[in-house]
């Protein structure tokens, strides 16, 4: 083969790992603000979306535009990107994979009192501690302790909407319940 040949087959090669990997469109810069740049939230309040599944943050960004999700937010900056961008915003996010959630300070005896309402209750949908999902539940393992509290509120105060078959999940626990197990996702690794 000659040289230049193989000086392009090589450029090309490498390349294509580089045009492979998803960046964030230019009109959702503004999400680093809150969700930091790879998705890995340092503001209070603010959920990380590294990580989490396409489909969950395309849904979701579109309950933000449609107001089925209420978001405490004015202005949501998910809400004015076009369908182009959004669905960019959303592949970028969710290949965030490697990023680290931050450990947070959670309460050991709340976590060890909610492993069996989390295997009884929690477990058929957020899989392997919210690692893994089934039924579209999005990964919560990690997630920002102070923000599942506040959607636990709102799921129950009915200013979320619930999913198929989590008010089942939920019904009956107490409110102790539901904080604990609130620190057992927010505690995995
Ligand atoms: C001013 C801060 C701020 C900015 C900017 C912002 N967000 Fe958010 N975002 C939040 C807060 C706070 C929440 C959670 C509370 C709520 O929804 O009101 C949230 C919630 C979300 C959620 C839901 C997460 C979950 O687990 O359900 C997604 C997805 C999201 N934002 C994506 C984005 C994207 C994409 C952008 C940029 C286009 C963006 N956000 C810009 C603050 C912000
Ligand atoms: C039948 C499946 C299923 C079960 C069981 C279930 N969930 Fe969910 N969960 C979901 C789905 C689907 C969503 C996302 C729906 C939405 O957008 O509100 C969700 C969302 C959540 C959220 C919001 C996450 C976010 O990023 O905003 C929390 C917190 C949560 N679930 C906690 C729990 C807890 C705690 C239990 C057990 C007591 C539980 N879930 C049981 C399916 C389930």
């Amino acid at each position: 083969m000659d040289l230049r040949l193989i000086l392009v087959s090589l450029a090309l090669f490498t390349a294509a790992p580089a045009s492979a990997a998803p960046t964030l469109p230019a009109a959702a810069a503004a999400c680093a603000e809150c969700h930091g740049s790879n998705g890995v939230a340092a503001t209070p309040g603010t959920p990380h979306i590294n990580g989490q599944l396409q489909t969950y943050l395309t849904d979701t960004m579109e309950a933000f535009k449609s107001a089925s999700r209420p978001t405490e937010v004015a202005q949501h900056t998910s809400i004015a990107l076009t369908e182009k961008d959004l669905a960019a915003t959303a592949k970028f996010y969710a290949a965030q994979k490697k990023a680290q959630r931050p450990a947070q300070v959670t309460d050991p005896t709340r976590v060890s009192a909610a492993t069996k309402v989390y295997q009884q209750r929690c477990e058929k949908c957020h899989v392997d501690s919210g690692r893994d999902s089934d039924h579209d539940a999005p990964l919560i393992a990690g997630q920002a302790l102070d923000y599942l509290l506040q959607q636990t509120s709102a799921y129950i105060s009915g200013k979320r909407k619930f999913p198929f078959m989590m008010d089942d999940a939920y019904r009956g626990l107490s409110q102790e319940d539901l904080l604990s197990v609130s620190h057992y996702f927010a505690a995995q690794r």
